[in-house]
């Protein structure tokens, strides 16, 4: 039996990946093409990936050709996926003993030579090279790499121009999908609202282009309460996008905050109104999840009471008001070295020094300080004080 293998993330499946399928079909006499999407370990989940089922249900809905087959064999293994323990597998599977082939692009061929066991691999494949349009120089990539006993098949079919990556965006920017990718995929992503959430780097761009942020005070908050998360062993990703997002409305106008405020209904305390500097809270939560299409309760309330704290603060909502209080890079190395000690013995050691520090700050400066604040400081000055 001539068999194919195509491995990727096909996160999700696109229109070059498609072509590139049929081409390869057409052209060599392949009895199966068996298609093979990667897994990906949790903690390498910084990207938009969707989940191993729907990865899978997308290429079921795409191909259908006996000659196609979807294996989930790297998925049911876990851990990173090596391909030559997958090669392996299946030629133990179809109880083939010489070369099988593999299909690869040439960009994945030039760093073959970091691959896991890439030697070895090399004498278990053909490699059918898949060349972009005008792309390098295949010739003289092969030999580059040099290595002994590789043998290698050029494609016709050429790679499209289209990446998973662009594809993600173009959901997110709602632009049309018809020539990315096959019609029922592009029904699934919308059924099941995939790729919805904007990267990391997206968000840091429309907060710099839409809500003129300054952004390194946000992107240390971001930073530094990741750092923390990992030390308290929760979610380091949700206090990043908490972080990042935590004032995005806070350079906007002071009278546009209120307008804002009002025009959306956002809740608010009276206390809040009064003291339109707090508005950036609740305000920004409810952008966070209208522009930014936040879902997650947890990040949308770390971001509602960064401004104001509350009682009963989850970990994430401590972690992000803590951090927004002394991050290293923007604020006051003094305000920080006195709730810096605190922390080593917790967060609400921490967060009771701040709200210390802040009452002695108000009083000094005159302020009439909120029942709402002198309880929420009384509340955690009794915690760290057990
Ligand atoms: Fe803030
Ligand atoms: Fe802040």
């Amino acid at each position: 039996m001539k068999i194919c293998i195509y491995s990727g993330t096909f996160n999700p499946v696109h229109n070059a990946h498609i072509k590139v399928i049929e081409g390869i079909l057409e052209e060599f006499d392949y009895d199966k093409i068996i298609i093979i999407p990667n897994n990906i370990p949790p903690h390498k989940n910084n990207e938009d990936i969707a989940s191993a089922y729907d990865r899978i249900e997308m290429l079921r809905l795409t191909f259908d050709n006996p000659k196609i087959e979807i294996s989930d064999i790297e998925l049911s293994r876990g851990g990173t996926s090596y391909s030559f323990d997958t090669v392996k597998a299946i030629k133990e599977q179809y109880g083939i003993t010489e070369k099988i082939s593999f299909v690869l692009g040439t960009d994945a061929l030039m760093g073959l030579r970091s691959w896991h066991r890439f030697e070895d691999f090399t004498k278990e494949v053909d490699f059918v090279i898949v060349q972009r349009q005008h792309d390098y120089n295949v010739m003289q990539i092969l030999l580059n790499l040099n290595i002994e006993g590789m043998t290698c098949i050029m494609a016709k079919v050429p790679f499209l121009d289209i990446s998973s990556s662009e594809l993600r965006a173009s959901i997110r920017k709602n632009s049309e999908l018809t020539p990315l990718t096959h019609p029922k995929v592009i029904d699934y992503i919308k059924a099941k609202n995939l790729y919805q959430t904007y990267t990391f780097d997206e968000i840091i761009n429309i907060l710099e282009t839409e809500f003129q942020s300054h952004i390194e005070h946000s992107v240390a908050v971001a930073e530094f309460g990741a750092r923390l998360a990992q030390e308290y062993e929760t979610d380091d990703t949700k206090a990043r996008i908490a972080g990042i997002l935590h004032d995005c409305v806070k350079y906007l106008s002071k009278e546009k905050i209120i307008e804002m405020v009002k025009k959306y209904h956002v809740d608010v305390f009276d206390h809040e109104m009064k003291s339109p500097r707090t508005l950036h809270g609740p305000l920004g939560a409810y952008i966070a999840k209208t522009r930014f299409k936040i879902e997650d309760e947890d990040i949308l309330n770390a971001i509602r009471f960064h401004t104001i704290g509350r009682k009963n603060m989850s970990l994430l909502e401590k972690i992000v008001f803590l951090a927004d209080k002394i991050e290293p890079v923007t604020r006051e190395e003094e305000f920080r070295t006195k709730i810096t000690p605190e922390l080593k013995k917790g967060l609400d050691y921490a967060i009771a020094k701040y709200y210390e520090l802040l009452l002695e700050k108000l009083t000094k400066e005159g302020i009439e300080v909120s029942d709402y604040t002198k309880e929420v400081a009384d509340y955690f000055q009794k915690r760290a004080a057990v």
